[in-house]
């Protein structure tokens, strides 16, 4: 059983050790009130050649507007990732005083622009050089505080047409890859009543399950589909976004029941379930709540926003809550099935049975480990061009989860269970005999 649980704890460590991703490029309204920080970062984007940056900058305020400020220490700027390294080892060095007055960004607007009684300016920024930035908004007048409305827009413009494309330049190609899926899924479902059909004189109650689990992640695929593409032709996500979350909501729930509920062998093994794995879902059922809410929250408020860090922690530890204590059943079952295997005489069949639960025990780590952690890394690793990789990397690992849970757990006519003979009996109970000698 040791062996069983070191998993536990290097997923553990794994998870607390994941800082956070950005990943937004759509219109975006922020108010910035009274703020004195040196440096206010907005949204990040992944810009082609003919990419654009407009914003729109209303009822600026200063704390201190005398006449004497020296304005061009304060405005909005666009950096790289490594060029903003570059420029703060320029500040250390007292090369320059302000991230403004370095030559390695772009600068957007810097306020000594701002003439008159001018409380704000629209403007439209080409960005021709591709690649990933951030816009900034640079302070550098200590205890000077800012109030302002600030919309932006990024996108890049699509080859002749001309038209805007609100997605990042590596996930533009999102719509058509959660289309593509959503196709499998659906297939899948199909496929799946097949079965059930075939079968229907050994379909266990859990098979009707997994069908919705299938068809509510088709469904989810579609959405999102569907709420990336409106959000790249239109820059928002007005409508589509609350069926996604409906249906991301309800193939969260289902999704990890069903992994508890095929973990405790519910309707293969026996038609009920221990007080203890109750209590499993007792705990997973409202963590995913919570994690759904989480989940709505950063979404809608961007990296930069006040609460983001706050809700994508409380994310974090519920998944790895979740993830942990669905992981829980199984071993149970499988403790179970071992001590049931050394007494009760039947030793090949419950050895089958424990080699399936083993199997599937793996696959639930490795299915979590690679599409919390794996898919983590491909996002960091990879180029801004190439963020959709990751995606398609993710997907593929829940369907490969998907088609392995389901071709596992299949009804079948011939139950394998139950139709052993004498000499598989022998074969089977000699193996018991020498696990346990391995064991000591
Ligand atoms: C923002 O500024 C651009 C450029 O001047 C302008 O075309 C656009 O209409 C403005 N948008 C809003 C909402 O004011």
């Amino acid at each position: 059983m040791v062996i069983l649980h070191r998993p536990l704890s290097l997923l553990l460590l794994v998870f607390l050790s994941i800082p956070f991703t950005f990943t937004f490029a759509e219109i975006r309204f922020s108010e910035i009130r009274s703020d004195d920080r040196p440096i206010i970062p907005f949204d990040e984007f992944g810009f082609t050649h003919k990419g654009r940056l407009e914003l729109n900058v209303s009822e600026i305020s200063l704390s201190n507007p005398s006449p004497d400020l020296d304005l061009s220490k304060l405005g909005f700027f666009l950096c790289t990732k490594d060029s903003w390294m570059h420029v703060l080892e320029q500040i250390e060095d007292a090369e320059i005083t302000c991230a403004l007055q370095s030559g390695l960004i772009k600068q957007v607007y810097a306020f000594q622009s701002l003439t008159g009684a001018k409380k704000g300016f629209d403007m439209v920024y080409p960005q021709t050089d591709a690649d990933q930035y951030t816009l900034v908004f640079a302070n550098c007048l200590p205890q000077l505080k800012v109030s302002m409305n600030v919309r932006s827009a990024m996108y890049n413009l699509d080859g002749k047409s001309n038209s805007r494309d609100y997605l990042s330049a590596g996930k533009t190609i999102l719509p058509r890859v959660y289309f593509l899926f959503s196709i499998i899924y659906f297939s899948l479902a199909g496929v799946w009543m097949y079965v059930l059909y075939q079968k229907r004189l050994t379909v266990f109650r859990i098979h009707f399950f997994m069908l919705a689990v299938v068809i509510l992640k088709t469904f989810n695929l579609l959405c999102e589909a569907e709420d990336k593409s409106y959000i790249k032709r239109t820059g928002s996500a007005h409508g589509w976004d609350v069926l996604f979350y409906i249906f991301s909501f309800f193939k969260g729930i289902t999704l990890f029941t069903l992994i508890v509920l095929i973990g405790t062998g519910w309707s293969f093994l026996k038609p009920y379930l221990q007080d203890k794995e109750k209590k499993v879902l007792m705990i997973v059922i409202p963590l995913q709540v919570i994690a759904n809410i989480a989940q709505v929250v950063i979404d809608e408020t961007g990296p930069y926003g006040q609460d983001w860090v706050t809700w994508k922690q409380v994310f974090l530890l519920v998944d790895v809550v979740c993830c942990c204590a669905v992981l829980f059943p199984i071993v149970w079952s499988i403790k179970n099935l071992r001590e049931a295997a050394r007494t009760d005489g039947k030793a090949a069949v419950n050895l089958m049975k424990l080699t399936l639960f083993r199997q599937y025990y793996i696959v639930v780590i490795c299915y979590i480990y690679f599409t919390r952690v794996v898919v983590y890394a491909l996002e960091t690793i990879t180029s801004y061009r190439y963020l959709w990789t990751s995606v398609v990397a993710g997907e593929l690992a829940t369907l490969a989860f998907y088609v392995f849970t389901g071709y596992r757990f299949k009804p079948e006519a011939h139950n394998p269970y139950f139709v052993i003979d004498d000499e598989e009996e022998e074969a089977a109970a000699e193996q018991l005999k020498l696990e346990d000698e391995f064991e000591l």
